[in-house]
This record gives structure tokens, C-alpha cells and sequence, in this order.
């Protein structure tokens, strides 16, 4: 019999005919896999002539071998080809269905503020740091004594008239309407040792609401305690204060003024930032803004902190980080601070 003759070359010529002809058919995965198996699994035709390779002449059996070989390796071939193509159609499909408009704005993403008065103190805190002064904290609900008694506000005094208190209902008890009473904890924690202090914190006043005036407020006390301290230590202080917080330009200027435990007592007033110290409406016509209440520790505070008011002086002030706030930002209703109002906190 001539190898032509043979029928098995002719079979192997159909059988990758007709595989080939199948391969067109699969047009997605699951056709690939089934293709695969169905013509080059272990029981396709193909893989049959290897396995039954007995059944031919043995002179036969190298060519047979030879021409399976090939038609298994056209097979693979043909199959990697489709299975690309099958590959490459899937994807065009998927990013035609999944269109992705890259020109399109991205969606704004609301960020968090800090409160107006948390940047204001975050301020305050910054400059009074660069001149020394450490933060210290006192509490919110004090003692009779210690907001008013020991700052030589003695009870009855009319002096007591210039705080409108909440009072507790534990006798002897109040929220504070001032931090000045952090005086007093902070000398009684550090006497005889000098003392350079800010007491930041929030101050009650039952009052009336209204623009200018809130029941609930922030204070910075100033304190600073030692040997040989000066009125003149009290203005440099504060005028480099207002100085670093308002611009190195600001002009500020000190009145008398009366605090129960202060001697002698002053307010400071800044230039009004508005209009520069021409006068209008934020100023009231009088081209100075009054920004904190000051003066020089009274003997009698220092004596009931624990220092010998013949041996050491002080000074100490007192600030509104709300007023501040207001004036700088032209804000004219006190009352935002504490709304929830997010048109309000966005424009800082
Ligand atoms: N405690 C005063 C007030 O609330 C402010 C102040 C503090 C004045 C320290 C002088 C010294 O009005």
C-alpha cells in the first residue's frame, strides 16, 4: 500500500478541515473552551491517531506521526489565533458599553473648616508662644472665690455688677464669666516661681442675647508673674502682641480704664483695620478699636496667689477672641459663631 493510499492521511487532511471550519463558530469564551476540548481533548480525532498509533503499519507509523503532529500544531495555532481575536472583540465591546467621558468635571469634594474662633485662638496662641507664654488651661465651672472673692471682688461689692452670673445649683458654685480666676490657679500652682501664661477658654454671662453679646464666649487671659515686672513690661508686651496679630504697622494705643483686680487698669484699643483710623461706621467714627482689658496684677491678687506683692509684680490681660474675630472679618451679629450655618463657616 503507497503512504498516499493510506487512508489516515486523508482523514487527518478532514479532520483539521472540519476543525477549522468549527473554529470560526466560537465567537466567545465558553466557544474557545468548548472548541478546545472538542478538537485537541484527549478523546478528539486528532489525539485518537496518536494514542491508536499501533493500528498502522509500522513503516507507516513516522509519517502518520509526522502529519498528526502537524495537524495538532495547525490546531493549536489557529485556536491561539481566534482565542485573540474572541479576546480583543470582548474588550472592544466592554469599552464601548463602559464610555468614559474624561472631559467631564469632577465632582467637588466638600472639605472641612476650622471654626472662625479656633483660627483666631490657633493666632493668638502662635504669637503669645513666640513670646514665651505657655498655655494653661483652668476650668469652666469655678468657685465664688476664685471668679470673684480672691480677684478682690469681694462678695457685695458692686463691682460684681460688671459680670452677670450664672450661679450653680451647689452653693459657692459658678461658671466662670472671666478667666481670670485661671490667675489664681496658675500662681497658686507656681509660686514663687515666675509665671508666663495664656488661659484661653470659654466665659458665661447670663445677659441678653444680641448681636454685640452672646451667653457663652471665649477669653485669653494674659498673666505674667515675677521680679521687677513693669507697667512698661505690660505695654511692650501687648503692643507686640497686636503688632504680630495685626500687622507690624498697627498703631494701638492704652486708656485708663477700672478692674477690681488690676491697679492701675487699661484697655487697649487698635487702629480700626476697616478704615485705617479715619473713622467709620465698624469704629464709630472714632478710628480705635478695643480689643482686650488689662493692667498690672492688683498687690492683693498677688498676695492670694501666693507671692509677696513687695517682692513681685505682674501684668495680666484679658481678650476677646469673638471680638477680635468680628472686627477682622467685619462680622456684625455675634450670634453666627454658634449657628450652624455652613454659608457662614464655608467663607473662612
Ligand atoms: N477679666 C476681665 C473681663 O472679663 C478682663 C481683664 C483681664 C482685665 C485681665 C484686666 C486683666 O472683663
Amino acid at each position: 500500500m503507497s503512504e498516499e493510499q493510506h487512508p489516515i492521511l486523508n482523514q487527518l487532511e478532514q479532520i483539521q478541515q472540519d476543525a477549522l471550519a468549527v473554529l470560526e463558530t466560537a465567537v466567545d469564551e465558553a466557544g474557545i473552551t468548548a472548541w478546545r476540548s472538542a478538537h485537541l481533548g484527549r478523546t478528539s480525532s486528532v489525539m485518537t491517531v496518536f494514542s491508536q498509533m499501533g493500528q498502522f503499519p509500522k513503516e507507516l507509523r513516522p509519517l502518520v506521526g509526522q502529519r498528526a503532529n502537524q495537524v495538532k500544531l495547525a490546531l493549536e495555532a489557529a485556536l491561539a489565533e481566534q482565542a485573540e481575536r474572541v479576546r480583543q472583540a470582548e474588550l472592544a465591546q466592554k469599552l464601548a458599553a463602559e464610555t468614559l467621558d474624561v472631559t467631564l468635571p469632577g465632582r467637588p469634594q466638600t472639605l472641612g473648616r476650622l471654626h472662625p474662633i479656633t483660627q483666631t485662638l490657633r493666632e493668638i496662641y502662635r504669637v503669645m508662644g513666640e513670646m514665651g507664654f505657655q498655655v494653661y488651661r483652668a476650668r469652666d465651672v469655678e468657685t465664688d472665690d476664685y471668679n470673684f472673692t480672691l480677684l478682690n471682688i469681694p462678695p457685695h461689692h458692686p463691682a460684681r455688677d460688671m459680670w452677670d452670673t450664672y450661679y450653680m445649683t451647689t452653693p459657692g458654685m459658678v461658671l466662670r464669666t472671666h478667666t481670670s480666676p485661671g490667675q489664681i490657679r496658675a500662681m497658686r500652682e507656681y509660686a514663687p516661681d515666675p509665671i508666663r501664661v495664656i488661659l484661653p477658654g470659654m466665659c458665661y454671662r447670663y445677659e441678653q442675647v444680641s448681636a454685640r453679646s452672646e451667653i457663652q464666649f471665649n477669653q485669653v487671659e494674659l498673666l505674667a508673674v515675677g521680679k521687677g515686672i513693669t507697667f512698661g513690661d505690660l505695654k511692650g508686651t501687648l503692643t507686640d502682641f497686636a503688632r504680630r496679630m495685626f500687622g507690624q504697622n498697627v498703631r494701638t494705643r492704652l486708656r485708663p480704664s477700672y478692674f477690681p483686680f488690676t491697679e492701675p487698669s487699661a484697655e487697649m484699643d487698635v487702629e480700626c483695620f476697616v478704615c485705617g483710623g479715619k473713622g467709620c461706621q465698624v469704629c464709630k467714627s472714632s478710628g480705635w478699636l478695643e480689643i482686650l482689658g488689662c493692667g498690672m496684677v492688683h498687690p492683693k491678687v498677688l498676695e492670694n496667689g501666693g507671692y509677696d506683692p513687695r517682692e513681685f509684680t505682674g501684668f495680666a490681660a484679658g481678650m476677646g477672641p469673638e471680638r477680635i474675630t468680628m472686627l477682622r472679618h467685619r462680622i456684625d451679629d455675634i450670634r453666627y459663631f454658634w449657628s450652624d450655618d455652613v454659608r457662614f463657616l464655608e467663607q473662612f
